[in-house]
């Protein structure tokens, strides 16, 4: 379903070979679980979960203008890409997101945008204890208690989180808040087909059905060698050795910005640690044409792109005919906007190249359900890959906690005084 094409150069077909070879031993461990609960997630989840996740949807449709979605990295930046990618809230019930940073601003202007609708609370966090969604949901529930009443407000908060432990699920038992699990063996990047991700998902008005169906035809396509992962993973693994340790990841659609965030972090996280791996940047274009265009095109050549492409079209805005030409403009007359969208990414590609930028290819069919769920469950297949075949542990991050460590010496939290 997704596609993956390298037409560069700089990489000979015997070195390809060689490493594609590496990447696909590390296949065989995938559908073994040793890459965890993600890999076989699209065929083998929580069938009694799914069908709450829907009815709890449901719920807060009826009773909730805005869903606050509390969490931060991978209980954050997984259902922000869905919903945005796919074109937004679909219904009655806006989703806004907390918890993700510390800034009093912007929960302000969270706050400021809920004013006084009807809301719900679905607080996201794996080990129940991370500082930023912890403040937040105070804040959130606070507000709800004073806007509800104490019993009311716990029926509008859904708590995802472990099955067994952890701050959050104490007080969700305690309280009696309708809660999802975030499985043990998943970890918060390769989550956002869980209840971490699909609760928000589905209150947008997305369908997680066809989202799970697309990432399972996706494994069947990749489980038995790796398909087209294996191949993106062995390039991109190439490529670094020969000193490009940039990867940008490039469209040429605004609705992709936070799929490029949740992008960055699963390779980021996963890659980025024993002092190595890609540092994962990323453009959307033509609009970043304009301001990091010239940087691509001319600058530090120890950069490689990897566009995302929308194969079908997308028709139904043409540029207007005109008896004037002012404009200079008559040429395009009649035109598709996403003709001469397309005609400046398959431009862009070609310039890049020649500017001495790999030029990586990744094409989904269209941008639905299907195909996301699809593109979602290659990169995560394309990372935990590269990872192995990189030499490092793709699946933990243990970076995270420098500057959780410092922040509560300085904040005085008991137990971590000097
Ligand atoms: O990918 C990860 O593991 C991290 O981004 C976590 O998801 C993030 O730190 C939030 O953690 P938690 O869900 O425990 O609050």
């Amino acid at each position: 379903m997704i596609g993956f094409k390298y037409t560069g150069g700089i990489i000979s077909e015997e070195e390809y070979q060689k490493k594609i070879d590496i990447a696909r031993t590390f296949v065989a461990r995938a559908e073994q679980d040793a890459f965890g609960g993600w890999v076989n997630l699209p065929i083998n989840y929580d069938k009694t979960e799914f069908e709450r996740i829907k009815k709890a949807a449901k719920k807060i449709n009826d009773d909730s203008d805005c869903l606050v979605c509390i969490g931060i990295g991978g209980s954050y930046l997984g259902h922000r890409a869905v919903i945005e990618t796919l074109g937004g809230e679909r219904g009655r019930t806006k989703i806004l997101y907390a918890g993700n940073s510390l800034s009093a601003r912007e929960m302000r202007r969270v706050i400021d945008r809920l004013g006084d609708a009807d809301f719900s609370v679905n607080v996201i966090s794996k080990s129940g204890t991370t500082t930023e969604p912890a403040v937040a949901f105070r804040v959130f529930k606070q507000m709800l208690i004073d806007k509800y009443g104490a019993e009311e407000a716990a029926k509008r908060i859904y708590a995802t989180t472990d099955a067994a432990k952890g701050a959050l699920h104490d007080e969700a038992a305690a309280k009696g808040y309708e809660s999802f699990v975030v499985p043990d063996n998943i970890g918060g990047r390769y989550s956002v087909l869980t209840a971490v991700g699909l609760l928000a998902i589905a209150t947008a008005g997305i369908d997680i059905d066809a989202l799970m169906d697309g990432a399972a035809e996706e494994r069947t396509s990749l489980i038995s060698d790796g398909g087209f992962a294996a191949e993106y993973a062995a390039m991109r693994n190439l490529l670094f050795e020969k000193d490009y340790n940039i990867e940008i990841l490039a469209n040429f659609e605004p609705q992709f910005m936070y799929f490029n965030e949740w992008w960055k972090q699963l390779f980021g996280e996963s890659e980025g640690k024993d002092q190595t791996g890609i540092y994962p940047a990323s453009v959307i274009d033509s609009t970043d044409l304009h301001s990091m265009g010239q940087y691509i095109q001319q600058g530090r050549r120890n950069l490689f792109e990897t566009f995302v492409e929308v194969a079908a079209d997308y028709n139904g805005i043409t540029v207007p005919k005109m008896d004037e030409n002012l404009d200079g403009l008559k040429y395009l007359e009649g035109k598709e906007l996403d003709y001469i969208n397309k005609t400046a990414n398959a431009a862009t590609r070609e310039a890049h190249t020649s500017g001495g930028v790999p030029v990586l290819e990744v094409t989904m069919p269209k941008i639905d359900e299907r195909s996301l769920g699809a593109l979602i469950y290659f990169f995560e297949m394309s990372c935990a890959l590269s990872g192995f075949t990189l030499g490092v542990n793709p699946f933990d991050q243990p970076g995270v906690e420098a500057y959780k460590t410092r922040m509560f010496e300085l904040l005085g939290k008991p137990g971590y005084e000097k």
